[in-house]
């Protein structure tokens, strides 16, 4: 049966779906020997003959493998890394198969960051119309007041667009910071970050603690480990 390339290459474990997406306009992908760059390109996965990096690809070459990592500040979540700082792949060697990062966090964020090799499952949990609820703690700078709680979760304005309904409360004052419970349903850029500047309490620490009901737990900063059979069927269920 034919399919769409990207959604191929995404299944074999090349890279999510909309970096195959990437790689295939870059002209980076052959089939039968050719270099396709159009988006909509369908293949047969039986008589087809696909070429990445000059490696044959075959969906059932690599096993899929789910990871969570509790990501330390000052990682950056990129693959590559152009000013040479350290990357979350750093943290997971010994890990054979050719795994990514689910979405992003910020370089001074820490937390539940998961990792995998499955296109798909990155495709969806990254996707904005799935709404995967995400779970931060975060130390404010000063305590917001009833009415800045209030305007955080009806939405604020981040980058020209208004923000979703989110969660937000407090869990400890303090004289010059505080602790607050985030859940957000979106994964704009520095989006936590943003909302709280919206609501003139910046962000002194960032961290996050749940995707959807996944939680980090006492998962040790820098330690990865592979999710539970049970842990893969819940994100598939999403
Ligand atoms: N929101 C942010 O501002 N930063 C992150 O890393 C994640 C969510």
């Amino acid at each position: 049966m034919e399919e769409r390339l990207q959604k191929f290459l995404a299944e074999a474990g090349v890279a999510s779906r909309r970096k195959a997406e990437e790689l295939i306009t870059a002209g980076k992908v052959q089939v039968n020997g050719k270099t396709v760059t159009e988006l909509g390109t369908k293949i047969d996965p039986q008589k087809d003959e696909v070429v990445y990096a000059g490696k044959k690809i075959d969906r059932q070459r690599e096993k899929l493998v789910y990871i969570m990592l509790h990501k330390p500040e000052g990682y950056v979540t990129t693959a590559k890394e152009q000013f040479g700082r350290p990357a979350v792949l750093d943290l997971v060697k010994g890990v054979e198969e050719r795994i990514f990062p689910v979405g992003r966090l910020d370089y001074e964020t820490s937390g539940l960051l998961l990792l995998t090799n499955d296109g798909e499952l990155t495709y969806k949990l990254t996707h904005p119309k799935h709404d995967v609820e995400k779970t931060y703690i975060a130390r404010l700078y000063g305590t917001p007041d009833d009415s800045a709680l209030q305007k955080f979760r009806r939405g604020v304005i981040v980058d020209g667009r208004q923000t979703k309904p989110a969660k937000i409360r407090i869990l400890e004052k303090g004289d010059r910071i505080c602790t607050v419970e985030i859940t957000i349903h979106e994964g704009r850029n520095r989006q936590v970050r943003k909302m709280c500047e919206a609501i003139r309490h910046p962000v002194a620490q960032l961290k996050r603690v749940a995707t959807g009901e996944l939680r980090l737990g006492e998962l040790p900063k820098g330690k990865f480990r592979y999710l539970t059979a049970a842990e893969v069927k819940y994100l598939k269920s999403l």
